[in-house]
């Protein structure tokens, strides 16, 4: 799955973020993404349907790599890798959800905001983490900072992130690809207008190619 990610964020560097209770919404908010041709999501863990709406997707999907988010503990970590998550994120850094993806080839990113925890996620053998809440802790000029110590280190930021400080993280050679929720706005999809998906989506890919 890592080089698959990897081979996906080479155009487009860019993680959205699903977060639904309804498996058909879920399912035509990544077809308008991958239309606009984001083809990575992260299905968050915060409603009561996360997991079936996860389901949804990867069934009913194709050519897309689908991640869960909000990972918070083992258990989450062992039912998403049921159901065929193909990588896990979270929020903060668990040493146990840790262990498991490393022990089962799970991609995880782990997420991270202080020197502490990078070095954390070091010592556990990670080499990509999560950078979260990324604007507030401290955003680009924190991301240099990481990365002139933990050199082979690689961060996905999240949290803050939007077409308007896109650039600006891609910009970053420590920065694998950026997540975000402003990819799905939940006023766009209870309207049902798909199509401003799809252009968010394509708005991101011409952000990220100016830049990479
Ligand atoms: C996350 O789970 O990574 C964040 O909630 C995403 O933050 P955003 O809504 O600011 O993109």
């Amino acid at each position: 799955v890592e080089t698959a990610l990897n081979e996906k964020f080479r155009s487009a560097p860019i993680v959205p973020l699903i977060e639904a209770s309804d498996p058909n919404v879920a399912v035509k908010t990544v077809n308008a993404l991958q239309e606009g041709g984001l083809e990575v999501v992260e299905v968050v863990l915060r409603t009561d349907a996360a997991l079936e709406c996860m389901s949804a997707i990867i069934k009913e999907t194709s050519g897309v790599i689908v991640g869960a988010g909000t990972v918070l503990n083992l258990d989450h970590a062992k039912s998403v890798t049921d159901r065929g998550a193909q990588f896990i994120v979270s929020p903060g850094l668990v040493d146990e959800v840790a262990q498991y993806c490393m022990q089962n080839d799970m991609t995880f990113f782990g997420g991270t905001m202080t020197a502490g925890e990078v070095q954390r996620a070091y010592a556990l053998g990670l080499r990509s983490v999560k950078f979260f809440p990324a604007k507030l802790a401290g955003g680009v000029p924190m991301l240099k900072a990481f990365s002139s110590v933990f050199r082979d280190m690689r961060f996905m930021p999240t949290g803050g992130v939007s077409a308007e400080n896109l650039s600006e993280f891609l910009a970053l050679p420590s920065v694998i690809a950026c997540g975000g929720s402003w990819l799905t706005p939940p006023s766009a999809i209870e309207a049902g207008n798909y199509a401003e998906i799809t252009k968010l989506a394509r708005e991101a890919i011409d952000i990220a190619r100016t830049v990479r």
